[in-house]
C-alpha cells in the first residue's frame, strides 16, 4: 500500500500542465477545453516514444457516492475537482461502476445527475446488469425469469437489451397464487404483472438484475424452476444439460453501504439463501453465472466503456491504455477487481469497509479517508510520479 508526501495541491498540477500544453503531447484537440492530465513517463527514452497514459477514475457508487439516497458531501467536491473546478481547468474522465441497478442505465443516469450536480451520461456508467447486453443474442426468444427490482422495472431494463419474452415471478403468482401461499399481490403488485400460462412456457433461463424484494416468493420459485426444467408446476426431474435452466447473478455483494449504520445484506446473500434451501432440498449447490464486480467479464467490460468514453471526450482512441484508478468502499468488489484489472485501487472509509473489523481482505494501493481525499491522493501521485 502506498502512501505519499503530503505536497502541494493542485498548484503542481498547474506547472506541470503548462509543460503538457504542448499539443504532441495532449491528444485532445483545444476546443474541447478538455484535456486528460497525462499520467507519469515510464521512463524518460520510452515517454519520448510512448504518448502518455491518459489518467480516468472509475467511481463505485454506494458507500463512496451515496449512502442510500444521501449524497456524501466529499462526492460533490471531488467530481467537481475532475469537472475542472482547479486552477487547470483541466477535465478529468471519470466513469460510474456499481453494482446497483434494477432501473435503465439511462433512468438512473438522469437520476445521478441530479443527486450528484454534474451531468452523468450512460456512456460513462456501468451497473451491474449492463454487461448482459453482450449475453441477449443467446436468449433473445426464448422465455427468461428476471428477479429482483420493484414491480416489472427489471422485466423494461430486459427488454430494453432486447430480451423478447421477459416474465417476472409477480407473473408467476398472478398465474397461480397458491405458488406461494404466503404473499398476495398487492394491487400495484398485480398492476405489473402479465397474463401467462407457465405450466406452456418453458423458462430457458433465470437472471437475478437486481436485490431481489420477496426473498421468499423469489427462492420458491427458482427452486421450482432448476428442478423441472423450467415448466413451473412440472415434476421434478434430475438437471442434465439438456432441461438445464441457466441461473445467472448479476451482483455477489454479500453486504452493500446503504443508509443505515450497519452494511445491510446484499443479492450476493440472497444466493447464498437460494443455495443453502436448494442444497437442503437436493445436497447439491446450483450452479450458475456471477457478473458483477470484482468479475472479469465485468472490469474487461468497464474497460472498454472507459476507452471509448476517451474517444468521446477526445474524439480518437487513446494511443495506450489509460491509467485508471478504482475508488470504492467493498475490498470484495471494488478493491479486488481493480487490482486483478491492473489498475490502480484506493479504499475508502466511508461504507462497508470498516478499519476497526482489521485490514482488507484484499489489499489496494492506498486507503483514503473518502472520495475528495482519495482523488486529490491519485492525483498528486502521478504528478510525484511524472517528477
Ligand atoms: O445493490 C448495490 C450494492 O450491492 C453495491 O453497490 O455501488 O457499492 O457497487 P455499489
Ligand atoms: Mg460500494
Amino acid at each position: 500500500m502506498e502512501s505519499l508526501r503530503r505536497g502541494p495541491r493542485f498548484s503542481s498540477i498547474r506547472l506541470h500542465c503548462r509543460a503538457l500544453a504542448q499539443p504532441r503531447r495532449c491528444f485532445l484537440p483545444n476546443n474541447l477545453r478538455v484535456r486528460t492530465l497525462q499520467t507519469h513517463s515510464r521512463s524518460s527514452t520510452a515517454s519520448r516514444q510512448q504518448p502518455h497514459p491518459p489518467l480516468v477514475f472509475a467511481f463505485d457508487i454506494d458507500g463512496v457516492l451515496l449512502r442510500g439516497e444521501t449524497v456524501l458531501p466529499a462526492a460533490k467536491r471531488a467530481l467537481a475537482r475532475l469537472e475542472g473546478a482547479n486552477p487547470t481547468g483541466l477535465k478529468i474522465p471519470y466513469i460510474l461502476i456499481t453494482n446497483g441497478g434494477g432501473i435503465s442505465e439511462e433512468d438512473r443516469c438522469r437520476k445521478l445527475s441530479k443527486q450528484l450536480g454534474f451531468d452523468i451520461k450512460p456512456t460513462q456508467y456501468v451497473q451491474s446488469h449492463t454487461v448482459l447486453k453482450s449475453v441477449v443474442h443467446k436468449y433473445a426468444e426464448k422465455p427468461i425469469m428476471v428477479f429482483g427490482g420493484k414491480f416489472d422495472e427489471v422485466r423494461k431494463v430486459a427488454e430494453g437489451y432486447g430480451f423478447e419474452k421477459v416474465y417476472t415471478t409477480l407473473d408467476v403468482m398472478a398465474w397461480n397464487p397458491n405458488v406461494w401461499p404466503f404473499h398476495e399481490l398487492t394491487a400495484e403488485e398485480r398492476a405489473s404483472t402479465k397474463p401467462v400460462d407457465f405450466s406452456r412456457t418453458p423458462i430457458s433461463a433465470a437472471f437475478v438484475f437486481h436485490d431481489p424484494r420477496n426473498w421468499a416468493l423469489d427462492v420458491q420459485i427458482l427452486c421450482d424452476l432448476v428442478q423441472s426444467g423450467g415448466i413451473i408446476g412440472a415434476p421434478y426431474l434430475p438437471v442434465s444439460e439438456q432441461n438445464k435452466v441457466d441461473l445467472v447473478f448479476c451482483n455477489p455483494d454479500l453486504l452493500w453501504r446503504a443508509a443505515f449504520d450497519r452494511p445491510r445484506l446484499g443479492q450476493g446473500a440472497f444466493r447464498e439463501a437460494f443455495q443453502a434451501v436448494y442444497h437442503a432440498l437436493t445436497g447439491k449447490r446450483y450452479p450458475y453465472v456471477q457478473y458483477g464486480k470484482p468479475s472479469e467479464v465485468t472490469y474487461k467490460f468497464a474497460e472498454k466503456v472507459l476507452v471509448d468514453r476517451l474517444e468521446e471526450l477526445s474524439g480518437r482512441r487513446p494511443a495506450v491504455s489509460p491509467e485508471v484508478y478504482m475508488v470504492g468502499d467493498n475490498p470484495e468488489s471494488d478493491i479486488a477487481g481493480a487490482n486483478a484489472a491492473k489498475w490502480s485501487s484506493v479504499l475508502v472509509r466511508t461504507g462497508v469497509f470498516d478499519p476497526a473489523q482489521g485490514p482488507p481482505a484484499h489489499t489496494p494501493t492506498h486507503i483514503a479517508e473518502d472520495v475528495e481525499e482519495a482523488v486529490e491522493w491519485a492525483i498528486r501521485r502521478e504528478m510525484e510520479r511524472a517528477g
